[in-house]
């Protein structure tokens, strides 16, 4: 526990490699942490298969998961670990009806795009169609990824304004586009293997990745409901 998906139909919103450098960081913070890859693509299988040497002991992938097998997946993991990460297809399907029905927090990762804006009041609805179902409080938040900390288009600002009227809530903390996200999945190994000499600047996309995790696990505390039904 916590089991955290992400989440959003829209292909390319960074799913992938929001899910791959949280884990990094979780896995430093020295927990158990088992990533969970049930998009056939098997991207973050491919990330481990790259530089198995360079996975930290503590961080286990788990790969070739389906809609057949994902439920027990993550109720295994969840027993043992102290963070599931489930990196999902760009896609609405079964599995991720599953991981959704399953997760403590849904992570939507999207950029600043109508487009992905669409995609993600899609996968919202999803969520809260199966919180009615379950009857159970399944939080979920948005996490803007690829962002530049300089600029905000006028279109972004707009996707912002709507989601804030629509009380969707969105993460303080973004994950600005850094070659640094680019590199972890392209070279395999962590954020924290990187060096000044492969590519520009990896303290700054691990300064960001940490103070997103941390954003996350505050996320998670704040809603995750008591004992008595209320909200801690
Ligand atoms: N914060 C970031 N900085 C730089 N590049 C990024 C960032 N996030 C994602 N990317 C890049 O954007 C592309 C899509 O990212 P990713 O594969 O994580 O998206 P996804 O939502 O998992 O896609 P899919 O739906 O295909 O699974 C990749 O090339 C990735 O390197
Ligand atoms: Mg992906």
């Amino acid at each position: 526990m916590p089991v955290i998906a992400f989440a959003n139909s829209k292909g390319g919103v960074g799913k992938s490699t929001t899910a791959l450098a949280l884990a990094q960081v979780f896995a430093k913070g020295s927990s158990g942490v088992t990533l969970i890859d049930a998009d056939p693509n098997q991207p973050l299988a491919r990330w481990a298969a790259q530089d198995p040497d360079r996975i930290p002991a503590n961080l286990a992938v788990l790969p070739d998961i389906t809609e057949e097998t994902i439920v027990d997946a993550i109720d295994t993991a969840a027993a043992r670990d102290p963070f599931v990460l489930v990196d999902l297809e760009g896609s609405a399907n079964v599995a991720v009806s599953y991981a959704i029905g399953r997760a403590d927090l849904v992570i939507v990762p999207m950029r600043g795009s109508q487009l992905d804006a669409d995609q993600a009041a899609r996968v919202i609805k999803l969520v809260e169609r199966e919180a009615k179902a379950y009857r159970r409080t399944i939080p979920y938040v948005v996490v803007y990824t690829c962002t530049s900390p300089a600029l905000r288009s006028r279109d972004f600002r707009h996707i912002d304004r709507i989601l804030a009227e629509n009380g969707i809530p969105v993460l303080a903390v973004e994950m600005v586009e850094r070659a640094a996200f680019r590199a972890i999945i392209q070279l395999g190994g962590t954020l924290y293997d990187l060096k000044d000499t492969e590519v520009h600047n990896p303290r700054a996309a691990i300064e960001n990745a940490e103070a997103l995790a941390k954003a996350v696990v505050a996320f998670i505390h704040e809603r995750t409901p008591t004992e008595d039904g209320g909200l801690s």
